[in-house]
């Protein structure tokens, strides 16, 4: 393959990001959370949108076909926000979904051919039963080989957390310190779904065991509790329930612009200057379990565009679809050394206060992962955290470089955008 340096023909800037709160909304269809998504990201803007200038949409979704009965969902979304008839393009890459979409903004605008475009990201999985949802997202994975042989996706993640602690010598310890880390961080996020601290989750529980008056459990701390086989039971092993992005409903807006018109937009934009992506074979095809060849590829065309390293970037939101793979993410962004991320974690490296602050959203893990929505709502921390309206969560340092990546099913799809505050 080529490997010539790749650029932009002309500079994208992000003026605009929002997103619905993720969690499970009965009676709510992702027409009702992308109204609610694309209104607070009009509202973002500092200067103001008027929607007639939008010139196209791109919409990741996984499968509202599967989870809603719902498909050809794009100019659904384009009439629910009053935009048609622009053009209004579904992308569909499984968890990559709306990754890739912002990225065929990003072509679109480079391109020449619109100047303003809206990216957005939708999905609603909680109508359907456990097994149901479990075996709609199967259906990213390889239907000849691999899921024959009884694999979901926890058990997917499971076999690379088994390899990697084969291969490293990681215990189950480091994947729970993940767990702990989002949970901390997505207790400042009022977008996520599982907003609470797993000590707060622990004090709910005996305080629920003692007003039904049955003895209220004792733990001495979090690991104690997330070693507790009832209040954490195995999922997959060694990924347990809090290893676990939850199935949620949700959906994120973005609005990019051409670099020339981003300042008729905001005194504040951020410029995306990297952007990588790479597909790769299915897992049971694959060498190696511990890495993401895709992730590496998509991470280094993104660093070769943007001219920078994995060293200026100063915070990231990484897919932690389960624990190990945020693991593994650092790893292949080369934030850490191979075998070195668990270790990472557990020192509190990525922690908000860490040198490698990572998720500070939360996370999929805490946050929520409406598969679908889940890349754009990714751009929307760092947003956030980049303009400095982080809040509780905001982290201490300035953000002049941060970067998403975003991962379809075990990696067949890695997505990673840079972005730049200048
Ligand atoms: N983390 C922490 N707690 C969770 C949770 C999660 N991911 N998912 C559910 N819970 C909690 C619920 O709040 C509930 O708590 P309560 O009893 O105190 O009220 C309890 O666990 C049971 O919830 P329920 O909705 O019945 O769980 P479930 O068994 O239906 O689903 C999983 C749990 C782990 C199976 C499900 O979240 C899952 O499949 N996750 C992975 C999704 C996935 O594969 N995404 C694609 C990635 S590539």
């Amino acid at each position: 393959m080529a490997t010539r340096k790749r650029g932009l023909a002309r500079g994208v800037a992000v003026v605009g990001a929002g997103m619905s709160k993720f969690g499970a909304f009965p009676g709510r269809s992702t027409r009702d959370l992308f109204v609610e998504a694309f209104s607070q990201m009009r509202a973002s803007v500092d200067k103001g949108l008027d929607p007639n200038d939008i010139e196209a949409l791109y919409i990741g979704n996984y499968s509202s076909d599967l989870f809603e009965g719902q498909a050809h969902t794009a100019p659904i979304m384009a009439d629910w926000v009053g935009l048609t008839p622009r053009p209004a393009t579904r992308v569909e890459d499984a968890c990559a979904s709306s990754g890739v979409a912002l990225r065929q903004g990003i072509i679109a605008i480079a391109s020449g051919l619109y100047d303003i475009v809206v990216v957005g990201g939708i999905e609603k999985m909680t109508d359907l039963p456990i097994a149901e949802v479990t075996d709609t997202l199967a259906t990213a994975a390889d239907m000849l080989y691999e899921i024959p042989a009884g694999f979901t996706f926890p058990g997917f993640y499971a076999a690379m957390a088994t390899a990697y602690m084969d291969r490293y010598g990681a215990t189950p310890e480091a994947f729970m310190s993940v767990g702990l880390k989002n949970h901390d961080n997505g207790a400042y996020n009022p977008k996520a779904q599982f907003g609470t601290r797993i000590a707060d989750i622990m004090a709910g529980k005996v305080a629920k065991a003692q007003k039904k008056g049955y003895p209220a459990p004792t733990w001495a701390n979090e690991m104690e509790f997330l070693h507790d086989n009832r209040a954490n039971p195995v999922i997959a092993w060694p990924m347990r329930l809090f290893d676990c992005s939850p199935v949620s409903d949700g959906a994120a807006s973005l609005l990019l612009v051409s670099e020339e018109l981003a300042r008729s937009f905001s005194e504040d934009p951020l410029y995306i200057i990297g952007a990588g992506q790479a597909s790769d074979v299915a897992l049971h095809d694959r060498e190696e379990l511990t890495a993401l060849k895709s992730a590496k590829l998509a991470g280094q065309q993104a660093y070769d565009m943007a001219g920078v390293g994995a060293d200026d970037i100063k915070i990231a939101e990484v897919h932690d679809c389960f624990t190990i793979a945020e693991i593994i993410a650092t790893e292949d962004l080369g934030f850490f050394e191979p075998g070195r991320g668990y270790e990472a974690a557990e020192e509190g490296l990525t922690s908000r206060h860490g040198t490698k602050p990572i998720n500070t959203s939360g996370g999929l893990k805490s946050k929520g992962h409406p598969v679908g929505a889940s890349g754009a709502g990714q751009v929307v921390e760092i947003w956030k955290q980049m303009r400095g309206q982080a809040g509780e969560r905001q982290v201490a340092k300035d953000v002049d470089l941060a970067l998403t990546h975003n991962v379809g099913g075990t990696g067949q799809t890695c997505v990673v955008h840079i972005f730049e505050r200048r």
